[in-house]
């Protein structure tokens, strides 16, 4: 779409970068995660690439997030802000923040239910948070704030029954 904001283009330039920018953080982390859960299902892999994969991930997706937010209020002014879906992403990156930071708190050693759960609001985090991301045709009101929450709920427990499952799929002697 031509832009008839002088200097638009340049502000859109910036946009699509810094969603460049929130990709690579979000690929650095879902890495990490999924490194981490091969590790407790007991595969060898690659323990110091783990840590800073996810901690770095999380950083540049909160500062890539946080520029994505300054450009559209750049661009749109506060009616940027007139939009369920960024509200459910603020549901969602509360809750993932928290979840991390416990995971990081918590013993370390095993994959027992508890850590399960950890794990899915982690990893459904990062997949709704991407459907959230993309979901555009969805956005400022088009689908209501309580769907969208709704369907955050049902993506955590559809993970947490994933990863219940995984102990068949991810686990050494199935890869060897
Ligand atoms: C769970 C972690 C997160 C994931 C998985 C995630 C994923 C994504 C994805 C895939 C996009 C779509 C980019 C595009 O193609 O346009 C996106 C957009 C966006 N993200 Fe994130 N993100 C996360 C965390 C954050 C954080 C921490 C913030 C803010 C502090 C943020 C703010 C945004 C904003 C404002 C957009 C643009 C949405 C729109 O234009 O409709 N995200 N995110």
């Amino acid at each position: 779409m031509v832009s008839h904001v002088p200097g638009g283009s340049i502000m859109e330039l910036l946009v699509t970068l810094a969603v460049f920018y929130h990709l690579a953080a979000l690929f650095a982390s879902l890495t990490g995660v999924f490194l981490a859960l091969c590790r407790l299902r007991g595969m060898a892999t690659e323990r110091r690439l783990i840590r800073p994969l996810i901690l770095n991930g999380e950083l540049h997706l909160w500062l890539s997030g946080l520029l994505i937010i300054a450009l559209g209020v750049a661009l749109k002014g506060m009616p940027y802000f007139d939009n369920p879906k960024l509200w459910t992403k603020v549901i969602l990156i509360t809750l993932w923040s928290l979840n991390s930071w416990l995971l990081r708190h918590y013993s370390r050693s095993g994959l027992d239910q508890r850590r399960i759960a950890m794990f899915a609001i982690s990893l459904g985090s990062l997949i709704y948070g991407s459907f959230l991301g993309v979901a555009k045709p969805l956005a400022y009101g088009v689908a209501p704030f309580w769907g969208l929450l709704a369907g955050y709920a049902a993506c955590l427990l559809l993970t947490g029954l994933l990863l219940q499952r995984s102990r068949r799929w991810l686990s050494s002697p199935a890869i060897a």
